[in-house]
């Protein structure tokens, strides 16, 4: 059973404005998804289409083969939402928000306790959990509303541009939890960005969206050979005599050349070294999610 499964997913709001336009894809469980694309794209209007918030148009989508427009209640169970500001209560602490929230789900007081000391260790909290939310950083609120989504261990988490409001030192926080708990816990991500760079750090495939449509599917090394026949071969290096060709100095005082693989790299280094010359550094730059996006709009 896929753990996402869309099928001609479309939404229109009853402005008229077309948010989701014929979305097809699935997705297995234990995938950190990485669902991308500028403000506007349709990435919230499609996690609410799959969490039950909203009904779709027309198609179908299917969540542990699960409909959520039809289930709502049996797809909460099953899955977590974090959104970019979570609001919890800043008059309590993070033990007591946890345990609040808990007894919504109609978790008893003792269970909850156990479960949210737990959550909380897995985020890093527990020298916080008396602490009131007010004293707490944006980062901490953010791994506080993430511990929040795990009380009732869900096996796929949605989360909303759950980093868009953090410095980068908590991004790369929070990031580095997000893969802990897809790792570790084995719990499914979905997670919305249009931070292309922080996303290309996590996520184990992709779904780039631009104006309600999916523009492209993969792992980030399928995107690669699908859009790029090439990655830049770059060296550092003195006392070049003799060299490839293709080798054109830079801008910042290296040479740097196209390559169609890797295999390419010790034949060069070779002839180069044989020549004479001295070489500091060696590196391929591969295409990032972001020279992906922009091709892929360009292409458009
Ligand atoms: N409740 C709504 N009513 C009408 N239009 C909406 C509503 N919510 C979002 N939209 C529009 O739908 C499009 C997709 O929005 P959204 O799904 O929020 O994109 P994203 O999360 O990628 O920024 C945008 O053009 C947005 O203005
Ligand atoms: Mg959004």
């Amino acid at each position: 059973m896929q753990a996402i499964d869309i099928e001609h997913l479309s939404k229109t709001y009853a402005g008229g404005q077309k948010a989701v336009r014929d979305l097809s894809f699935t997705f297995g469980e234990g995938e950190v998804f990485g669902f991308l694309g500028p403000n506007g794209a349709g990435k919230t209007t499609t996690v609410k289409l799959l969490t039950g918030m909203l009904t779709p148009t027309s198609g179908r989508c299917r969540i542990l083969g699960i409909d959520p427009a039809a289930q709502p209640e049996q797809v909460h169970a099953l899955c977590g939402v974090v959104t970019e500001h979570a609001q919890m209560y800043d008059t309590l602490t993070g033990l007591e928000n946890l345990q609040f929230f808990a007894s919504l789900y109609g978790t008893g007081p003792e269970q909850s306790l156990a479960r949210a000391r737990e959550v909380l260790q897995l985020l890093r909290l527990e020298d916080a959990a008396d602490q009131k939310l007010a004293t707490y950083s944006s980062g901490m609120r953010q791994r506080l509303s993430l511990a929040r989504c795990l009380m009732h261990r869900p096996r796929i988490l949605f989360l909303d541009e759950p980093t868009a409001a953090l410095d980068p030192e908590s991004v790369q926080n929070v990031n580095q939890l997000i893969q802990n708990l897809a790792q570790s816990e084995g719990i499914t991500i979905f997670l919305c960005t249009h931070q292309l760079r922080y996303a290309q750090e996590i996520c184990t495939r992709y779904g780039l969206m631009s104006h309600g449509r999916l523009l492209a599917l993969g792992t980030l090394n399928e995107l690669r050979a699908r859009l790029f026949s090439h990655s830049t071969l770059r060296i550092r290096a003195s006392h070049i005599q003799e060299a490839p060709q293709a080798l054109k100095p830079d801008a910042d005082g290296c040479f740097t050349m196209p390559i169609a693989c890797e295999e390419k790299v010790p034949e060069v280094v070779r002839q180069l070294v044989q020549s004479g010359a001295h070489i500091y550094e060696v590196e391929i730059i591969r295409p990032t999610l972001e020279d992906i996006y922009f091709s892929l709009t360009k292409e458009r």
